[in-house]
């Protein structure tokens, strides 16, 4: 049993990878597999929460109960949470977001044999959704996600600092993706605490009861 901790509250929360097309029938993505964000859109839900899932693409079955919202690629994701974060009392930015998109994409499909050779991809930066949320003037409670593959601890820190958020959450490792377990290091300004290896349902669950607590 869990008390409906988040009851009259509404939380919007990014999930998955994106996608970045090279081409109509190409594209850049990650190994993300939504399951962490889709557990925490699935908890919140279950604490009483009007639950917003803006998700990249994946292969999960949408909560119960959750409005989710489909996007392909980092600046649909931004552009449907800018235009949903007013009236959100949380914001969950759990998504994978390319840091890069490619510039020069082909309205048509490449073709091995054009030009000479390779083709030369142009990059460009994507924005920076939950940069941009936390610097809004009436901003939600914003909660960050973080994979690091060394030097959590010190990474996890600076990046909650970078970002500007209250609560940034480090992910042990790259083993997380498309796994169904985790260890979640939350830091914040009184430093870093571990929720120990656990299923993401059940860490969801506690991550939601521990934000519920800071509002
Ligand atoms: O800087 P980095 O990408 O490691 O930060 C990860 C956190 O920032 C995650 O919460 C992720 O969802 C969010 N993010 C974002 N938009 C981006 C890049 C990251 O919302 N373009």
């Amino acid at each position: 049993f869990q008390p409906k901790l988040l009851a009259g509250k509404r939380v919007l929360i990014t999930a998955g990878p994106t996608f970045e097309p090279i081409d109509p029938v190409r594209g850049m993505t990650n190994l993300s597999s939504g399951k962490m964000g889709y557990a925490l859109a699935r908890a919140a839900r279950e604490a009483g929460a009007a639950v917003t899932l803006v998700s990249g693409p994946t292969a999960l079955d949408s909560p119960y109960d959750v409005q989710r919202i489909n996007v392909q690629t980092a600046q649909q994701m931004h552009d449907v949470v800018l235009s949903h974060v007013g009236g959100q009392d949380i914001f969950i930015a759990v998504a994978a977001v390319a840091d890069w998109r490619i510039a020069n994409a082909s309205a048509q499909k490449l073709k091995k044999s054009s030009g000479d050779g390779m083709p030369k991809l142009q990059f460009e930066h994507n924005p920076d959704i939950l940069a941009t949320v936390a610097a809004l003037p009436n901003r939600p409670y914003c909660v960050g996600f973080a994979a690091e593959s060394e030097n959590l601890l010190q990474h996890g820190a600076e990046k909650r600092k970078n970002k500007n958020i209250p609560l940034l959450v480090g992910n042990i490792g790259h083993q997380t993706f498309g796994q169904d377990d985790n260890v979640l290091v939350l830091f914040d300004d009184n430093g870093h605490i571990e929720l120990p290896r656990a299923g993401k349902q059940a860490l969801a669950r506690q991550l939601i009861a521990n934000i519920a607590a800071r509002l």
